[in-house]
């Protein structure tokens, strides 16, 4: 693999992480009910708009997150674009916690753990799931969605702190 930064990392994987934290992205708190009934979620970078007709998303899940499971078989998920107020957010979500949901504002929109204070929340049934690799694609037709005011939270050189001046 050609590199211009092959000085500071060494493995292909290295070098793929390092040439990818170059792209800005938001970042989402990806939620679902677990077969237990309690709500789960992680954060995910990998969220993208995926078709329009019919309005749908796409995510890519990590086999090693806990809420893998839940993700995979839950028929519903939701997906909440988080806000540049919401780095707590963020970093809980993107920890193994165990407790996500303690002391937050959040309801359950049907099977769909819906958390308070995002700048949009999209309500999506599983439509398709691909595995490839360590990763799993999860493709989810949007049923509902909400948005809010606000600026988004960035993503970029493996930073969450960025800010896009969009006034
Ligand atoms: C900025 C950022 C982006 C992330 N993007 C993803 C992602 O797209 N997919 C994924 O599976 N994990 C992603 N993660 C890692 C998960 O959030 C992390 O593994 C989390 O602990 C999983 O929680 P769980 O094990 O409770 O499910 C990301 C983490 C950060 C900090």
């Amino acid at each position: 693999m050609n590199t211009l930064i092959s000085e500071t990392v060494s493995t292909p994987a290295e070098v793929f992480a390092e040439a990818m934290s170059s792209l800005v992205s938001g970042v989402a708190a990806v939620t679902a009910r677990t077969a237990s009934g309690d709500p789960c979620g992680l954060l995910v970078s990998s969220i993208c708009s995926y078709s329009a007709a019919p309005p749908s998303v796409l995510v890519a899940v990590d086999r090693s997150a806990r809420s893998y499971d839940a993700l995979l078989r839950a028929p519903e998920f939701g997906v909440h674009l988080l806000g540049a107020d919401q780095q707590e957010l963020a970093r809980v979500f993107a920890s193994r916690s165990d407790d996500k949901f303690g002391g937050r504002r959040w309801d359950w929109d049907g099977a769909v753990p819906r958390l308070t204070g995002s700048l949009a929340y999209l309500r999506c049934a599983t439509s398709r799931i691909v595995e490839h690799g360590d990763h799993a694609v999860l493709i989810g037709e949007v049923a509902s969605c909400r948005m809010a005011p606000g600026e988004p939270l960035v993503y970029f050189r493996r930073a969450l702190d960025w800010r896009l001046d969009v006034g």
